[in-house]
């Protein structure tokens, strides 16, 4: 029996597939690349965006004909889209031929759902409304050798007020820490060389533990935790990022000098009337702040233009504060209303050409500065952990700097999974070519 994941979204819906798959091959299924040898086919959804939906309808509606061609193929959709419920609904009207439907809290209940749909022949639709304990000891079916997600956290408490998350993935809920300490040293004994530990908010871990551990001490705790080279985290909320947090990260020789800081926006009244929790000035003050402990911060951002209610003036200060913080990257998006969420019910909202319009002007501005900020690394010698054959050129190898930007480099595959110095000698917007220049270890 075989099975293909269709994945949409972040890397929670990485993890969670890892998770399902997990759970999958412990009852006997192997995964499968071609859509026509499935048995069964999970879409694991997000609802972040419409266009993320989008997809996923398209998607559908695609698998339409293969579940004609092959009747026993089991069709199931999870994840953040059937959490809401009116999104459930439509799912069973629009597309009555999907097995199973279940949400982001039926995730440790999956085989049993899965079991039901084989036993019986019939649909199956279970939408928890709540989320459930922590679940441990979950099997997993990793999909790297050499890098892993770790999620520490779920859910978010935030409400932000053009976000859905709260709404399907729940309130926060932290994991115990030695549990987390325990998967990575068993990833460490199995190879893996850097992890990345995933939360909404990684910076509340442990708020609602017993002795309030924080991200920092758990930070502290993986340091001494032997083989494993880089420690990675998202996403991180400003208002939370604590000077303690900068002072263990600026001594620590594993957790890597990336920041992704998402500040949505530069203009003081958007960022209130998103429910942010912290002003243009204090985030300006955040980011001197790590500049100072750690010079050669890597910092990144998410921003959403077009948020209801943002004036010409209001944009102008988005970019302002991009010059002004001088971002190595950042994810950009047009604000999509998303019901259930505060915003969504507002008025003044833009119109989707201005929406786009101010996209297009960000992104223009975000690549030129990406590429500025590219620039002094010609002939640095950076750190690279070595990922492997290049997806677009095969004769070389793609590694990651410390600040996770992506270099190419000639070198023989058995490099792969190891930690190598190269000097670089080509830059550009996106990615870089260097030259190996030391030993790996
Ligand atoms: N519209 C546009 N972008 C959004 N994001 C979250 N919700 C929305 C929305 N309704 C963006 C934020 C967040 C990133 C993961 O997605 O920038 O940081
Ligand atoms: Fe959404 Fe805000 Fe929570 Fe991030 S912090 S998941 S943007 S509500």
């Amino acid at each position: 029996m075989e099975y293909l994941f269709h994945i949409f979204g972040c890397q929670m819906n990485e993890a969670d597939a890892e998770v399902l798959a997990g759970h999958l091959e412990k009852m006997g299924y192997s995964p499968t690349t071609a859509e026509s040898e499935a048995d069964l086919i999970l879409l694991i959804t997000c609802c972040v965006r419409e266009h993320a939906e989008s997809k996923v309808y398209g998607k559908l509606g695609e698998l339409y004909s293969l579940k004609q061609q092959n009747p026993h193929l089991i069709l199931g959709i999870c994840g953040c889209m059937p959490q809401q419920e009116d999104v459930a609904r439509k799912l069973e009207t629009r597309f009555p031929y999907l097995d199973l439907v279940f949400g982001t809290h039926n995730l440790p209940d999956f085989p049993k759902l899965l079991a039901e749909v084989v036993a019986t022949g019939e649909a199956v639709v279970e939408v928890l409304g709540t989320a459930g304990l922590v679940a441990e000891n979950l099997p997993r079916a990793r999909r790297d050798k050499l890098k892993a997600w770790v999620t520490i956290m779920y859910g978010c408490s935030n409400f932000c007020t053009y976000c859905i998350v709260p709404y399907v993935r729940g309130h926060e809920r932290s994991r115990e820490a030695e549990a987390i300490l325990t998967e990575i040293s068993d990833l460490a004994s199995n190879g893996y060389r850097e992890i990345t530990l995933l939360g909404q908010n990684v910076n509340s871990y442990g708020r609602d533990l017993a002795g309030q551990p924080d991200f920092a001490d758990l930070l502290e705790g993986i340091e001494t935790i032997p083989g494993i080279a880089r420690v990675r985290y998202m996403t991180s909320h400003p208002r939370d990022f604590t000077d303690k947090l900068i002072g263990v990260i600026a001594r620590s020789a594993k957790v890597c000098e990336h920041f992704h800081l998402p500040v949505q926006s530069g203009s003081n009244s958007v960022l209130k009337a998103m429910n942010r929790g912290y002003s243009r000035e204090q985030y300006l003050e955040l980011v001197d702040k790590i500049r100072s402990a750690v010079p050669d911060a890597v910092i990144t951002t998410d921003i959403i233009v077009g948020f209801p209610g943002e004036t010409e003036e209001d944009f102008a200060l988005t970019l302002d504060l991009l010059r002004e913080v001088r971002f190595d990257t950042a994810y950009t998006f047009a604000y999509s209303p998303r019901s259930g969420t505060a915003a969504a019910d507002w008025p003044e909202h833009l119109s989707k050409e201005e929406k786009n319009a101010r996209l297009r002007h960000l992104i223009e501005v975000v690549n030129e500065i990406s590429l500025e900020r590219n620039l002094p690394l010609l002939d640095q010698t950076v750190e690279l952990l070595v990922e492997g054959p290049s997806r677009t050129d095969p004769a070389r190898l793609t590694g990651r700097t410390r600040g996770n930007k992506l270099v190419h480099f000639v070198g023989d595959s058995s490099l792969t999974g190891k930690i190598v110095e190269a000097r670089i000698t080509k830059v550009q917007t996106w990615s870089m070519h260097g030259e190996q220049s030391g030993l790996s270890r």
